[in-house]
């Protein structure tokens, strides 16, 4: 990796949060506050308006009605994609799919005339390292699997040095011990560069394996949020169930 960069994560506020699609209410005044440098881990049920929150995080979606507070300014500013450095890490992974894995990667350096030619191709080196994906630099995401695109947007986020950095399931296709390693990956960047770590997920293992805290996101509302131990502990059916969720592999179980 590069040498660590002299970075802040930066601090996340969200407050009464709504945002409907038609006549469906997806989010129906969501708070948080995401502390700088921590890994805040977002889970909830398919549908619960996860995707959608984390668009209206980096500016993609705009609300009905609340704000968003980074360091706490507004994103609505005008400055404000000047003065931070964020990414989202796309559900999708997101890549064009005329340019090779290498130059998706060095897109935004590239487009914005940031480094020399050479260095970028070394910096994309560098973050393909890091993902394990270097063999792929000259591949057309056509080629990839679905958990090699998911590597493949997580380095092309690392590029910019982000101060806040926004995944979307970022383990969803990828085998245990690939998961694994985002996983460690994740920890490793609060590690180095202290960077602000939304994570929007599914894997249990992954949301306590990497949380400072964990929110709980049911039908657009955020039901709790705590330290992965407070969350376990939480004495509601609905969370318990969700965090437990299980095959029935005993006919007699009555656990769901
Ligand atoms: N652009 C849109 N237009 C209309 N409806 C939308 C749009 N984006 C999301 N929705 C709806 O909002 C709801 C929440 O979607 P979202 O993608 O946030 O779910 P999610 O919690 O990320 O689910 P999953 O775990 O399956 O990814 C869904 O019912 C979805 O159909
Ligand atoms: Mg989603």
């Amino acid at each position: 990796m590069n040498p660590p960069v002299n970075n802040t994560g930066v601090s996340l506020q969200v407050r009464g949060l709504r945002k409907s699609f038609g006549g469906q209410e997806v989010l129906r005044g969501v708070d948080l506050d995401v502390r700088p440098g921590e890994i805040f881990v977002i889970m909830g049920p398919s549908g619960s308006g996860k995707s959608v929150l984390l668009k209206h995080l980096i500016g993609l979606e705009s609300p009905d009605a609340g704000e968003i507070l980074i360091n706490g300014e507004s994103i609505e500013s005008a400055d404000i994609a000047a003065k931070y450095r964020m990414a989202l890490v796309f559900q999708s992974g997101a890549l064009l799919n005329s340019l090779t894995v290498g130059e998706n990667v060095g897109l935004y350096l590239t487009e914005h005339r940031l480094k020399s030619p050479a260095e970028i191709e070394r910096i994309v080196a560098e973050q393909l390292e890091t993902v394990g994906l270097a063999e792929a630099v000259n591949k057309m995401p056509a080629e990839l699997s679905g958990g090699m695109k998911k590597r493949a947007a997580i380095a092309r986020a690392l590029v910019i040095d982000p101060q806040l950095i926004l995944y979307d399931e970022p383990t969803s296709e990828l085998d245990p011990l690939s998961a694994v390693v985002i996983g460690d990956e994740i920890l490793e960047l609060k590690r180095k560069i202290h960077v602000t770590s939304v994570v929007v997920s599914h894997d249990r293992d992954l949301a306590f394996g990497v949380a400072d805290r964990i929110a709980i996101i049911h039908e657009g509302r955020i039901l709790t949020v705590g330290t992965p131990d407070e969350v376990k502990r939480f004495n509601d059916p609905l969370i318990q169930r969700f965090l437990h969720a299980d095959f029935k592999r005993d006919p007699q179980s009555k656990t769901l």
